[in-house]
């Protein structure tokens, strides 16, 4: 059993549970084209969505949270506890894997970073994980800089191992983070 990582503050955001009533206008921004253009998953739809995210407060292994900015909802945070890869005996729970998204007004003011930071810090400093990875797309410029500009590891680069719907066959980066590596960018904590 995890703390739970929410609510937090990360840089200018508010980071919590997400809130039944406003599971529906998370569906739209979660299918805004502008938002869900890299991401594998395109089209949600909101029944699934709202059964989903329903679920979300009281997960064992899915920490994903809404992004506040000002007083308003902004934006998603995906954080899911994996086993990882191994041999019998692995200690289970162990990784994390992150994802974000931004209403398209709240973009290029830094906030996807203190998002992105944000899941590094729970996964982290609460949730105690020993790793964490991201994926995305290499035609997503803005993706890429923030998992960067989080201190993230590009871990592997995939030749055209991903299908767009609308660029075809496309490259892949996959990155990753440990703990010390996070704990040496963050000496104090970053909360
Ligand atoms: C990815 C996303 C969260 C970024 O949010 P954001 O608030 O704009 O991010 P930040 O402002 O923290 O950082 C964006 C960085 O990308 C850079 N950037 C943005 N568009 C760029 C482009 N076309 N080419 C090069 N760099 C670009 C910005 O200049 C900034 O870098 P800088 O601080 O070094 O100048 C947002 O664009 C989004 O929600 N996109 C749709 C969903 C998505 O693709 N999610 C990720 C799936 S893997």
């Amino acid at each position: 059993m995890f703390p739970a990582p929410w609510p937090a503050r990360s840089g200018a955001l508010v980071l919590r549970d997400p809130r039944p009533d406003e599971l529906d206008g998370l569906a739209v921004l979660r299918n805004d084209p502008a938002v869900n253009r890299f991401m594998l998953r395109t089209h949600v739809e909101p029944e699934e969505f709202r059964r989903e995210w329903s679920t979300v407060p009281g997960s064992d292994t899915d920490f994903s949270c809404v992004a506040e900015h000002g007083g308003r909802t902004v934006g998603l945070g995906f954080l899911d506890v994996l086993d990882g890869l191994g041999q019998p005996g692995m200690p289970r729970g162990t990784q994390g894997r992150i994802g974000y998204v931004l209403d398209p007004s709240a973009w290029g003011r830094g906030l996807g970073t203190d998002l992105a930071r944000g899941l590094l810090s729970a996964a982290f400093d609460v949730l105690g994980l020993r790793r964490v990875t991201a994926s995305c797309n290499a035609d997503n410029p803005a993706s890429v800089r923030v998992l960067e500009k989080a201190g993230m590891r590009r871990e592997q680069h995939g030749v055209q191992d991903s299908w767009h719907a609308e660029l075809g066959w496309v490259d892949g980066y996959e990155y990753a983070l440990l703990a010390p590596e996070w704990a040496a960018l963050h000496p104090t904590g970053a909360r």
